[in-house]
């Protein structure tokens, strides 16, 4: 069947194509039906089945006869490690944290956080988590405490499982003061942490509360899968808003097996026994999707990779791992092969590997220009493929189905609508604008399985943040337009999130913190274009009248507060003091005139604006800070 015939069949009959995709998992008890639409707009799939996630990801793969199949590859340049861990081997490991977990008292229903490096361990941390029932939250090792804190009292964790270290290339992440100095700032207390000492670290356990990873499991019985609910939630994974409170993405246990498990062989194109290989991290939901569930459900190989694309040790690691281990399909971000691109523009080091088993490269997370796919088709001789989702989708909205059928590529597009969704563009009234004009991207309701069916303790906050602006649609926050093909294009955000190394951040959040500075009156953050990281975030500052101190201390300060408070991952280098920011004569920050005067684009003076001489100032602190070029 053709892609189109394929999304046609899902479009006439959504319940036949979800319950013919279910058939692929197996259930204790099947559901009855796919869509629950009882308590529309919030929608739940498969709701009334009993199902586990770690025995469809594990315990089913070794009953198949795929026991001796590797599971997990690890390989860590930064460490020199490598390690594979077959299916049954993966069993055994998870069922024996399992039990150690309920043997502490972890049950059903309860959150753990794990706040991991990339190592299988983190893996092997999630999927025991689901093969009882308790909900994991995954945070991102560069995040710093404070961050960690507010997802603590935000999900009230049971227990949280650490590491002691994280490796980034000449710096060591030290994880158990961060996490002890998370424990001290929030107001929920775990009642026990779990802690897998690297040998590169060894941290000092709080007696008591601490608990060693391996030390723990010793003697306990190991935990067999627990049948859950459909609509069970699977995890809570935070990601940004437009505030500083991030948001919970909640995802369901069926949903996301039945969901996962349809992209691997339709979007992804691999078959079970296949090696898959995201070089993402399971902090993101990239990592949650496809290095965790995705590929381990559909009987695959994932690579753990502990690295980053250059430096470790140099520009050719991606195309070593593909080429050591047989990888089929690669998914990376963009901003990773601009990376490698700007060290290797010739793509020497492509040429040293032999990559005949690579089938197709994946980018998402950040839009991708048109020179870094080309120059990845150019030398990787494969289809590369721009696919567009989010942490609240969980899956492909938009991609190119090689799986299915490859259709032509069109560059700066992540091509069409994958079943499941009913991609449109609409004006700020909510009506559909016409073929290849701008306007914000929605979906209609209600979204298919595996994706987000409300935030976690904050169903105001989903309606609000998603559903109110165009009702009967899902509001997805990209701006974007879609051609006569129906491909799609995304332009730009509709809010205050950025994106910097495909990771996603909130100015808003980095304004709450420049503003928490004693001599900070006022202040903007604006992302504008990065050559490397997509974005890059620059603060604006207007202090406090009477402030005598160098402007040079306080940028010093706020640079280092946003890496205390949010961490090193907001890449917050860059910040200037002015006299004022410019504003509409309501008192609304001018934001996107900024960017477009940091990105040399032309644009219309706002009617709205105060005061416009403003601008001349703005221009000119960007322009010492080497932007503002027109
Ligand atoms: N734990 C602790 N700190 C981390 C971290 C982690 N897991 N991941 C990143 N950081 C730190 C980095 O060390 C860096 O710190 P620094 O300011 O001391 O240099 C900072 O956070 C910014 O990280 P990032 O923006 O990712 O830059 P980078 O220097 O680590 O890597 C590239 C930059 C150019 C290699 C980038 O292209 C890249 O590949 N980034 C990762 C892309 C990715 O996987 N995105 C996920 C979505 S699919
Ligand atoms: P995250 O939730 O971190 O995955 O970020 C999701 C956001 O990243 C989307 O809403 C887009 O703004 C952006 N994004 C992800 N993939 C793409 C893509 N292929 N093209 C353009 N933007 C993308």
């Amino acid at each position: 069947m053709t892609y189109r015939e394929i999304y046609d069949a899902w479009k006439t009959d959504p319940e036949a194509f979800w319950m013919n995709a279910a058939e692929a998992i197996d259930w204790v008890e099947k559901p009855s039906k796919a869509l629950f639409d009882d308590k529309a707009p919030l929608y739940e799939w498969f709701a009334d089945a009993k199902v586990n996630t770690c025995w469809n990801a594990v315990d089913r793969h070794v009953e198949n006869g795929r026991g001796e199949q590797t599971a997990i590859i690890y390989d860590s340049p930064i460490t020199q490690t490598k390690r594979e861990i077959s299916y049954i081997e993966l069993r055994s490991r998870v069922a024996s944290l399992a039990g150690a977990l309920r043997a502490k008292g972890v049950e059903k229903g309860d959150r753990v956080i794990i706040y991991m490096p990339m190592i299988p361990e983190a893996l092997e941390a999630m999927l025991a988590c689901a093969r009882i029932g308790a909900v994991h939250s995954v945070v991102f090792g560069g995040f710093a405490a404070n961050e960690l804190a507010v997802r603590i009292d935000d999900c009230k964790p049971k227990a949280i499982l650490a590491a002691s270290c994280g490796l980034e290339p000449g710096r060591t992440v030290h994880y158990k003061p961060l996490l002890d100095g998370a424990i001290d700032l929030a107001d929920h207390k775990p009642d026990f942490c779990v802690i897998f000492q690297r040998e590169q670290e060894i941290a000092e356990l709080i007696e008591g509360r601490d608990f060693n990873w391996h030390g723990f499991q010793y003697g306990v019985e190991p935990a067999d899968c627990l049948p859950v609910e459909g609509n069970h939630p699977a995890y809570i994974l935070y990601t940004s808003g437009t505030t500083g409170q991030p948001k919970g993405v909640i995802r369901h246990t069926a949903g996301q097996l039945v969901a996962l498990n349809w992209t691997m062989k339709n979007i992804y194109n691999v078959d079970p026994g296949d090696v898959f290989w995201a070089a993402s991290d399971v902090g993101w939901v990239v990592g949650h999707s496809y290095i965790t569930y995705g590929p381990l459900i559909h009987g695959n190989t994932t690579i753990v990779f502990e690295g980053k694309p250059i430096g470790t040790p140099d520009a050719g690691t991606f195309w070593r791992v593909i080429s050591e281990h047989n990888v089929k399909s690669f998914f990376t971000a963009p901003t990773a092969f601009r990376a490698v691109k700007r060290e290797d523009p010739k793509g020497t080091f492509v040429t040293k590997y032999d990559l005949s088993c690579l089938k197709a490269v994946y980018l998402a997370g950040e839009r991708a220009d048109p020179a870094t796919i080309t120059w990845a088709q150019d030398h990787l001789n494969v289809p590369v493929i721009d696919h567009w989702w989010q942490t609240e989708t969980g899956w492909a909205i938009a991609a190119n189905p090689i799986g299915i059928e490859e259709l032509p590529t069109k560059l700066g597009s992540p091509a069409v609508a994958m079943p499941g969704y009913d991609v449109q563009v609409l004006d700020e009234a909510g009506h559909p604008m016409p073929v290849g004009e701008l306007g914000s991207i929605a979906i209609k309701l209600p979204l298919p399985p595996g994706t987000l069916p409300t935030l976690w303790n904050a169903e105001d906050r989903f309606k609000s943040s998603y559903l109110e602006h165009f009702p009967g649609y899902y509001e997805t926050g990209d701006a974007g337009m879609i051609d006569e093909d129906g491909y799609i294009s995304i332009m730009a955000r509709t809010d205050d999130v950025i994106n910097v190394a495909g990771h996603r951040l909130s100015t808003g959040g980095m304004e709450e913190v420049l503003a928490s500075h004693p001599d900070v009156a006022e202040c903007a953050v604006i992302g504008v274009s990065d050559a490397l990281k997509g974005q890059a975030p620059i603060g604006f500052l207007c202090l406090n009248t009477g402030t005598d101190r160098p402007d040079e201390d306080i940028v010093k300060e706020v640079v280092k507060l946003v890496r205390e408070k949010i961490g090193p991952v907001a890449a917050f280098k860059l910040a200037c003091v002015v006299d004022r920011l410019p504003k509409t004569r309501s008192g609304k920050i001018l934001r996107a005139t900024m960017v477009n005067i940091a990105d040399g684009t032309s644009f219309k003076m706002p009617a709205t604006i105060d005061d416009p001489a403003i601008l001349d100032e703005i221009r000119d602190a960007l322009k010492a800070l080497g932007y503002a070029t027109a």
